[in-house]
């Protein structure tokens, strides 16, 4: 009845070594291949990361097939705006220089709906200096339109005021430039 002082500590001692061995054992089973190799971390994730295909250009990798649209935005308020923020990623469009696939083009509502994901005074979060944002349909009514007017019936989407600006200078309520 009972273990003896000794052979208790015996046990013990053989308990603490199965259970770091069974650790042990789980470890190497369960850890990826490469874990370790550099440092605390899978290395087989950098190469994987590397391997990713770009999707995304730059605004200027859209410039040289369009040339219109680029002479517009570029002029414009919307010249630092991503035209795949709009349009939808490169890689859905183009692929070594050929034009392999259509990208959206909003209409009506959704251009509208575009519009708003940045110009929205009911996104609290962007101050007045940052970005001009409009209350819908306040800015509809201070323009005296019906409400079911979108936003490019007088906004140009690649160039926000070059309408408004136009009309201002045709009217003589601005001065030219
Ligand atoms: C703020 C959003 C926005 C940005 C930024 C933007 N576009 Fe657009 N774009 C639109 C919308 C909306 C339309 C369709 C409505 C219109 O033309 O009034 C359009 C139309 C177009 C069209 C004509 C499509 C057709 O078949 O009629 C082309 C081409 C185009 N954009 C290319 C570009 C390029 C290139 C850039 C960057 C230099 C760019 N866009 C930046 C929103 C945008
Ligand atoms: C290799 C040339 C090339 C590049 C680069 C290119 N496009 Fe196009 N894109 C075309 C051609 C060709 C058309 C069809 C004719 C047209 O509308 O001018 C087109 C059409 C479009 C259209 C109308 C819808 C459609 O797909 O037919 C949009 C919007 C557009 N491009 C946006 C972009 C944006 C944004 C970029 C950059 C991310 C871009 N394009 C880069 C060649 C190109
Ligand atoms: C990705 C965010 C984004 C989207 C989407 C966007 N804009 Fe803009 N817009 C900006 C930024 C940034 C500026 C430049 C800062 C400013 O002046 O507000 C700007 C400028 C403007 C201005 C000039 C404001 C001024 O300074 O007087 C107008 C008007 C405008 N946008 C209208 C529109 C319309 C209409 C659409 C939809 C076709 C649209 N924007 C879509 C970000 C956006
Ligand atoms: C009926 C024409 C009309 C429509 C439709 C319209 N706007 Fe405007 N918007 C204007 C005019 C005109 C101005 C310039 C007002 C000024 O200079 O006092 C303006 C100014 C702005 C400004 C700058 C505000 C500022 O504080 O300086 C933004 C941002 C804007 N509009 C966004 C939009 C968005 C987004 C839509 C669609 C939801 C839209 N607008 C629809 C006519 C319009």
């Amino acid at each position: 009845m009972g273990f003896s002082y000794k052979m208790r500590l015996i046990l013990v001692c053989l308990g603490i070594f199965v259970m770091a061995w069974v650790g042990f054992l789980f470890k190497s089973l369960l850890l990826p291949d490469s874990f370790g190799l550099y440092g605390h971390f899978r290395a087989d994730a950098i190469t994987e990361a590397v391997e990713v295909p770009v999707r995304h250009g730059t605004n200027s990798s859209c410039f040289k097939c369009h040339p219109f649209e680029a002479k517009i935005h570029k002029a414009g308020l919307h010249s630092t705006i991503s035209c795949e923020f709009c349009h939808g990623p490169y890689a859905d469009h183009v692929a070594v220089d050929k034009k392999t696939g259509t990208l959206p083009v909003k209409t009506g509502k959704q251009i509208t709906t575009l519009c708003l994901r940045c110009h929205n005074t009911q996104i609290m979060a962007r101050s007045e200096e940052v970005i001009k944002t409009v209350a819908m349909p306040d800015h509809l009514r201070n323009q005296q339109v019906k409400l079911t007017h979108d936003c490019n019936q007088c906004h140009h989407v690649h160039a926000p005021l070059k309408y408004i600006n136009r009309a201002k200078q045709i009217t003589g309520l601005m001065e030219k430039g």
